[in-house]
């Protein structure tokens, strides 16, 4: 007989206080274990695990049907909560200390033996989790995970709601137009041939929001990039997309941090110190090495170029005559041995320096270091100095171009220097990024994008190369959170960036036209920000790769495990569009 209705209460919310009642509960076999002929069930719903006995003395179950219960059978039972006899208290669950008597029971769905075991500490190929993805999200990490997830959305939203921003959806079949990654693009029956781009961000449309009067924008913008795959990568991807008018850096920050300081509170109840830290791009490069550092502690990167001013030491001076600097870390007491340490030095120069010295500060504060007999008794000490060397420390020195030294020393510093299993959560803002990086083909690219407003304009006019941008990033744990910008919103000054990027006004007005347009009827001036949601969550839930919090993710190749695509399609699907696939592309998929 089927129980009705299946389930008046929530598993995880049965209490002591709940004694007594009579309840329907509805769910998945957790785990099952049979003492001599009673047979207890862990039953777990979306709420919890509450623990379920069937005696055969109380309950009439067909003993065929107890021999063909498993794991993960989805299941009902109708029952009485009582209190667990001394010593079957089970303090790890939130029920464990009553149970549910069952008196009638029922499978609602068998199923089948699992590919594994619904539990955090099975071992499991990542390809058969993403296989199975409705069966690795019954796991409680991953479920707490789209908990999570889902709450840290919630705050964000309570937070702009309150501060009166307005929810604008943008569209996502879009025209194609370079935001850095490759598009992707999308073929319509109506206009055989032609293709609609999906969104890289939304950010032209949230741009022309300010036109229309919007003020204050925000959205859940699923983003996509035909880009390489990487621990904080996906294709496609969710962004907290905000912008508002009359905005100047500061209020994007303060609101940034309005948002930031809601969802860690949500996720992980505490309070966030505000203002944020901020550092300038040039400063967290030159202190740590990067654009995105994790200030949680310290090593930082010291510049030692003037100590070796006019030195005996070749491959110094050599570097310093030709514009290169020499920058150290104090690794502190690393305890390598000699192959240990020239495996360091090999890493430097996978890493594309000419080379690194170590020197290990001996007990009576001398240095040893195969160099050392080239540095003078002055450069060592001061060097010593420099770094605040202890007996016991490693020292490790790089000179070379100032943006090799940065990146070799700024490895080696999350390397060597990051503490294991950190919870710590440090935000900042870096400020004041280049307009314009120069690509290795020597071409200038926007540092952010191109709608991003130079600080100083006659700057960029005049040198490009060292023009600052008013962009800045929100950096989470030595992680990119989310970048943003206060925005061009003069025609010309756009239009100038387009020249400097050396994109033709031809070129820009077939591209951007219908953009430069807008811009030409009042355009308030605006600021905005986007937020990586995938990568936010991931760090506060402590996983390492945001395949961890995305409900359904791609693998490294793109591919869907679960439903497989990408996939072909009929040769009448392509009619349709207008498109052909070579047939040599065809072959190489078999
Ligand atoms: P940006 O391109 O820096 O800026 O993207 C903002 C944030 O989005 C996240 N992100 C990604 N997350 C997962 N997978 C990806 N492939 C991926 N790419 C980016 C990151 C990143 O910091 N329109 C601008 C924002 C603005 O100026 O308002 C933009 O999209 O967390
Ligand atoms: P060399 O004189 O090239 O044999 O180098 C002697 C030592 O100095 C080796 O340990 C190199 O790794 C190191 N070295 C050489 N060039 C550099 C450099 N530019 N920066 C740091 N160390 C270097």
């Amino acid at each position: 007989m089927a129980i009705e209705p299946v389930r008046t209460v929530h598993a995880g919310d049965l209490q002591v206080g709940d004694v007594g009642r009579c309840v329907h509960v509805a769910g998945w076999i957790d785990a099952l274990r049979n003492h001599g002929g009673v047979i207890f069930i862990d039953l777990r719903d979306a709420s919890g695990i509450v623990q379920v006995v069937l005696n055969p003395s109380e309950i009439s179950i067909d003993s065929h049907v107890v021999q063909e219960l498993r794991s993960e059978f989805c299941v009902a039972i109708r029952g009485t909560v009582r209190e667990r006899i001394e010593g079957t208290v089970n303090p790890e669950l939130t029920t464990g200390q009553i149970e549910v008597n069952g008196i009638e029971f029922e499978v609602l769905a068998p199923a089948k033996t699992l590919p594994f075991q619904i539990d955090d500490r099975a071992d499991v190929a990542e390809a058969t989790r993403l296989k199975y993805r409705y069966l690795d999200l019954r796991r409680p990490r991953m479920a707490a995970n789209l908990v999570a997830r889902s709450r840290g959305v919630g705050a964000m939203r309570r937070v702009l709601d309150d501060a009166g921003f307005l929810e604008v959806e943008t569209p996502t079949l879009v025209v194609s137009t370079p935001e850095g990654a490759r598009d992707f693009l999308v073929s319509s029956r109506l206009r055989p041939g032609q293709f609609y781009a999906l969104p890289q961000s939304p950010q032209l449309y949230k741009q022309l929001l300010m036109i229309a009067g919007v003020e204050r924008y925000y959205q859940f913008a699923r983003c996509y990039r035909d880009e390489d795959f990487r621990a904080d990568r996906q294709l496609e991807f969710t962004q907290l997309d905000i912008e508002g008018a009359f905005w100047d850096q500061d209020d994007v920050l303060t609101i940034l941090e309005e948002v930031v300081v809601e969802v860690v509170r949500a996720l992980r109840g505490i309070d966030l110190e505000r203002p944020f830290p901020r550092l300038s791009h040039a400063e967290a490069i030159r202190r740590y090495g990067t654009d995105k550092p994790d200030i949680r502690f310290g090593m930082e990167i010291i510049d030692l170029s003037q100590i070796f001013v006019g030195t005996g030491f070749r491959a110094f001076r050599q570097v310093l005559e030709s514009t290169g600097v020499i920058r150290g870390i104090n690794a502190g007491n690393l305890g390598l041995s000699r192959a240990g340490l020239d495996r360091l030095v090999e890493q430097a120069q996978e890493l594309g320096a000419k080379g690194l010295v170590y020197l290990v500060v001996e007990d009576d504060g001398s240095l040893r270091s195969p160099v050392a007999k080239f540095l003078s008794e002055e450069e060592q000490r001061t060097l010593s100095l420099e770094l605040a060397a202890s007996p016991g420390d490693t020292l490790l020195v790089v000179a070379d171009g100032a943006s090799t030294v940065s990146e070799v020393l700024g490895k080696f510093r999350i390397e060597l220097g990051r503490p294991e299993g950190y919870e710590e959560l440090q935000c900042l803002f870096v400020v004041d990024f280049p307009v314009f990086v120069r690509t290795a083909d020597g071409e200038f690219t926007p540092s952010h994008h191109p709608f991003t407003s130079p600080i100083d304009i006659s700057e960029m006019r005049s040198n490009p190369e060292q023009a600052l941008a008013k962009a800045f990033d929100l950096v989470l744990n030595g992680l990119e959170l989310g970048s943003g910008s206060v925005r061009i919103h003069d025609p010309d000054v756009q239009a100038e960036v387009f020249d400097i990027l050396e994109i033709d006004e031809e070129e820009a007005e077939q591209r951007f036209g219908w953009f430069l347009e807008a811009l030409r009827y009042g355009t308030p001036p605006h600021a905005g920000f986007a937020i990586g949601i995938d990568r936010m969550i991931s760090v506060l839930q402590n996983e390492p790769n945001i395949r961890e919090v995305t409900p359904f993710p791609k693998t490294q190749t793109g591919g869907d495990l679960l439903t497989g695509a990408p996939g072909w399609v009929t040769d009448a699907q392509l009619q349709d569009v207008g498109l052909d696939v070579r047939s040599e592309v065809k072959a190489q998929w078999g």
